[in-house]
C-alpha cells in the first residue's frame, strides 16, 4: 500500500485545520447571520452549541479519519458498506459549499481591487456599489472564476505543499487587522449599542430558527459535519494528541468569529446600519469604516480584504479537498484530473448562484440557487451529517477503539472521556434532532420549510441505495 501523505508538521496540521474552520462562515456570515437573528441571544446560543457539540463533534472527526487514515467516505464504508452515504452525504455539501463559497470568495477578491480603485473616496456610495456589484450579472463571474482557479492551483500541488504554505503565513495577518478594525469600530462614538447588541441576549428573540440557525453556524464555521476533519484526520500522525488539536482549532475559530463581530457590530451602530442588513454588512461596514480612518484607511483595507480572501481561500480548498480525496481514493482519479473535474461542476453551481442574486435563473420553493445551496448544507446537511457521525461512533464503533485511538492507545490522558462518549453517542444526536425538527417546523413560516424537507429526503434516499454509492 502507498504510504499516506503526512501533515509536515504539528504546527503545519493546526494551520491548515484552523485555516478550514477560519474562513468566510467567521468573518462573513457570523456577523450577518447574528444581525438577522436578533443578536445577544443567537452568540450565546451558538457559543454553548460550540463548546458542547462542535467541541465533541470535531474530536469525533478526527479520531474516526486517523483511526482508517481514509478520508470522508472511506472511513465510513470500511467500517460498514451501510454507512457509506453518511460519507457520501459529507461529498455532496462539499460541492453544494463550493456551489455558494467562491462567488463570496469571488467578492473579496474583487474587494481587494475596487478599495485600490477608490471605493473608499465616496463612503455614502458604498452599500449601493455592493448592490450593484453582486446583482450584475458578469463581473462576479469572473471574479469567482479566478477565485475558483487559485484552489485548484493550490489543491493540485498537493496536502502538506499547498495548503499549509497558506495557512501559515497569511492567517496571523487576518487576526491582526481585526483587531486594528475592532479597536477603531470600540472608538467610535455609538459604538457601545453594538457591543450590547452582540452581547446582550434577549431571550424573547429565541424561536426555533433562531437556535437552528445557531446550530448550523457552529457546524458551518467549525467545518463539521461533511468529512472536512475526517479528511483532515486522516492525513495526521498517530503520535498527535487529537484532543488537544479540537480543542486549539475550536478555540481559534471563535476567537476570530466573536472578534469579527466586534469589528462590525460596534462600527455599524455608530454609522446606523441595520444589523439585519444580510450578506453585504462586512463588504459595507468595513469599508465605510476604513474610509474614517483617513489617509491609512485604504492601505488597511486592501490588507483586510487581502486576508478575507486568503482565509476564505483555506477554507474552500479544504472542502475542494473533501471532493478531490472521495475521487482519489474511491473512483481511483488522478490528482490533477479529481480537481479539475469537480471545480467545473463548482463552477457551474457557482454560476447559477450568483445568478440567483440577480433574480436570474430557476428558483425552488421561491427561492434562488444561493440560497438554495446555503439552506440545504447549513441548516440540514452539516448538522445531520453530525448527528450521523455521532451515531456511528457512538454506535458502531466500538467504546474501547474509541479510547484507544483518542488517547494514542493510552499513552495520552483524556480524563473527559467519560463526558465526551456519552455526549457522542446519546446527547448529541438527539439535541440535533430535536433542534433540526423544530427548526424546520418554524421553517414554513418563513418559506424556507419545503426547501428543508428536500434536504431529508435526499438523505434518506442516499440511505437507501447506500450500498450502491
Ligand atoms: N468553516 C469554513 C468557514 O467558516 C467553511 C467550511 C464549511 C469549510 C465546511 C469546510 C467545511 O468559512
Amino acid at each position: 500500500m502507498q504510504k499516506r501523505e503526512n501533515w509536515g508538521s504539528k504546527i503545519g496540521f493546526i494551520m491548515a485545520a484552523a485555516g478550514s474552520a477560519v474562513g468566510l462562515g467567521n468573518i462573513w456570515k457570523f456577523p450577518f447571520t447574528a444581525g438577522q437573528n436578533g443578536g445577544g441571544a443567537f452568540v450565546l446560543v451558538y457559543l454553548i452549541f460550540v463548546a458542547l457539540i462542535g467541541f465533541s463533534v470535531m474530536l469525533t472527526e478526527f479520531a474516526v479519519g486517523r483511526r482508517r487514515q481514509l478520508a470522508a467516505v472511506g472511513a465510513f464504508k470500511s467500517e460498514d458498506k451501510r454507512w457509506t452515504f453518511a460519507g457520501v452525504l459529507g461529498v455532496l455539501s462539499g460541492f453544494l459549499i463550493m456551489g455558494f463559497y467562491p462567488v463570496v470568495g469571488g467578492w473579496a477578491l474583487a474587494y481587494v481591487f475596487k478599495v485600490m480603485g477608490g471605493l473608499l473616496n465616496n463612503p455614502a456610495a458604498i452599500g449601493a456599489s455592493f448592490d450593484a456589484f453582486i446583482t450584475n450579472a458578469t463581473s462576479p463571474l469572473m471574479w469567482m472564476v479566478l477565485y475558483l482557479i487559485l484552489n485548484v492551483i493550490i489543491v493540485v500541488k498537493g496536502v502538506s505543499s499547498g495548503i499549509e504554505k497558506a495557512g501559515k503565513i497569511l492567517m496571523p495577518l487576518l487576526f491582526g487587522i481585526l483587531i486594528v478594525i475592532a479597536i477603531k469600530g470600540l472608538t467610535l462614538p455609538g459604538a457601545m449599542a453594538g457591543m450590547e447588541f452582540l452581547f446582550k441576549p434577549d431571550f424573547s428573540k429565541v424561536d426555533g430558527s433562531v437556535i437552528l440557525a445557531a446550530l448550523g453556524q457552529a457546524f458551518f464555521s467549525l467545518s463539521l459535519g461533511m468529512g472536512c476533519m475526517i479528511t483532515y484526520g486522516s492525513y495526521l500522525s498517530k503520535k498527535e494528541n487529537l484532543v488537544q488539536n479540537a480543542a486549539i482549532v475550536t478555540s481559534m475559530d471563535t476567537a476570530v468569529a466573536l472578534l469579527a463581530g466586534i469589528a462590525m457590530f460596534p462600527a455599524m451602530f455608530a454609522f446606523g446600519i441595520e444589523p439585519a442588513a444580510g450578506p453585504g454588512l462586512v463588504f459595507v461596514v468595513v469599508p465605510t469604516l476604513f474610509a474614517e480612518m483617513g489617509a491609512m484607511g485604504p492601505m488597511f483595507a486592501v490588507l483586510f480584504f487581502i486576508a478575507l480572501t486568503v482565509a476564505a481561500l483555506t477554507s474552500s480548498v479544504s472542502l475542494l479537498e473533501v471532493v478531490v480525496a472521495f475521487l482519489i481514493d474511491e473512483k481511483k482519479f488522478t490528482r490533477k484530473k479529481a480537481v479539475l473535474s469537480s471545480a467545473t461542476v463548482m463552477a457551474l453551481l457557482c454560476i447559477l448562484a450568483s445568478l440567483s442574486l440577480g433574480g436570474v435563473g430557476p428558483t425552488l420553493f421561491g427561492k434562488g440557487a444561493f440560497d438554495v445551496f446555503d439552506l440545504l448544507t447549513d441548516k440540514i446537511f452539516l448538522a445531520i451529517g453530525g448527528m450521523l457521525l455521532c451515531i456511528f461512533a457512538g454506535w458502531r464503533l466500538k467504546k474501547e477503539d474509541l479510547y484507544g485511538e483518542i488517547t494514542n492507545n493510552g499513552t495520552m490522558d483524556f480524563p473527559l472521556f467519560g463526558m465526551w462518549y456519552p455526549l457522542v453517542k446519546y446527547v448529541i444526536p438527539i439535541t440535533i434532532f430535536l433542534v433540526a425538527a423544530n427548526g424546520i417546523r418554524q421553517g414554513f413560516e418563513s418559506g424556507s420549510g419545503p426547501i428543508m424537507l428536500v434536504g431529508i429526503g435526499i438523505i434518506a434516499i442516499f440511505a437507501a441505495i447506500s450500498k450502491k454509492l
